[in-house]
């Protein structure tokens, strides 16, 4: 394939924050019209247990967003003790609040916590993180439901950048409940045509290389190579991965490693995705940073998916 113009200088950065800001922009709107032609204020509670430092940050900035939106918003940060008993009451407990319009429980949990029992227990119309059996159900079938907010995230990053999903080979690799599958099922709806890829995926490259759209979310840094890639591919990045050691950054970011170094000695690592970025960037057309790509989308669409359930919990 003949390698466009526009990304001999290296690929287009696709980044979060314009089309997050747009969003958020729009979901505040929404929330200041909720109030003032029904005196609906929509109210999101986030639930955390245990000390992972990680889940602290994420937490924090879906709390903090949703004040900055006009949205009501909880926290309970609850000890790594916390049995699952516990748990369940509290969540059987804003289940049966009126004025309780999403719950989120931050996964990880500890491991002495059963996952699916949990998500289970969350009143489907509440469950803005569409993790519910019966919400992953509807969304297979193709109805309107409350999807997953990364995934949900990564379509609007997509469609707001005009990148064409009809007919156009998407590869998934990562076949998670929280990102791989439900993207399967969103792209799908758009008439994309899906492959999910996964660890025992033969020949990965020569699958992956087919993609016009690619994303990685998998977990490890900087897996996706150059090889991995068609020329011209939108390349979309979800990984999230500290990245501790000096000599690490430099081959993943080669001449641009001046900055993750700088950040390594201030704060002992930098945060890389699960592209190679160095290699991604001479072959892919456009590609998502890391930070400041995808994860900026997940809270916008979470604030989102609140709203809509709001409305769609109070007939709204
Ligand atoms: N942990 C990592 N991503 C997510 C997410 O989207 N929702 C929840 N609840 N936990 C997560």
């Amino acid at each position: 394939m003949k390698i466009p113009e526009s990304i001999i200088e290296g690929a287009e950065v696709l980044a979060g924050a314009p089309v997050a800001d747009e969003i958020k922009r729009e979901v505040k709107e929404e929330v200041a019209r909720l109030a003032r032609e029904h005196g609906v204020r929509p109210c999101l509670v986030v639930v955390r247990v245990g000390e992972d430092p990680a889940s602290a940050v994420y937490v924090n900035s879906k709390v903090r967003t949703s004040e900055e939106l006009g949205l009501h918003s909880e926290h309970h940060a609850l000890p790594s003790e916390t049995t699952e008993a516990e748990l369940l009451e509290l969540i059987a407990g804003l289940n049966a609040r009126d004025d309780v319009d999403g719950i989120l429980v931050q996964l990880p949990l500890p491991h002495a916590i059963d996952e699916a029992r949990v998500l289970e227990a969350i009143d489907p119309s509440k469950d803005v993180d569409g993790f519910h059996p019966m919400n992953v159900g509807r969304l297979s079938l193709g109805q309107n439901v409350i999807a997953p907010c990364t995934p949900a995230g990564i379509v609007e990053l997509l469609e707001r950048s005009q990148v064409e999903l009809s007919g156009a080979r998407a590869c998934i690799v990562g076949r998670s409940h929280i990102v791989g599958k439900p993207l399967a099922q969103l792209l799908l709806q758009r008439d994309a045509t899906v492959t999910i890829c996964h660890s025992r995926t033969r020949d990965l490259a020569g699958v992956t290389r087919e993609a016009d759209i690619l994303v990685a979310a998998i977990g490890r840094a900087g897996f996706i190579r150059g090889e991995h890639i068609k020329p011209g591919a939108t390349v979309i990045d979800v990984g999230i991965n500290r990245v501790t050691d000096e000599a690490a950054a430099r081959e993943l970011f080669g001449d641009e490693a001046d900055k993750r170094l700088e950040t390594i000695a201030r704060r002992g690592a930098t945060i890389v995705g699960d592209v190679h970025p160095a290699e991604a960037r001479r072959v892919a057309g456009k590609l998502t940073p890391v930070p400041g790509g995808v994860g900026l989308l997940t809270v916008a669409m979470l604030m989102k998916n609140t709203v809509a359930a709001a409305k769609r919990r109070r007939g709204l």
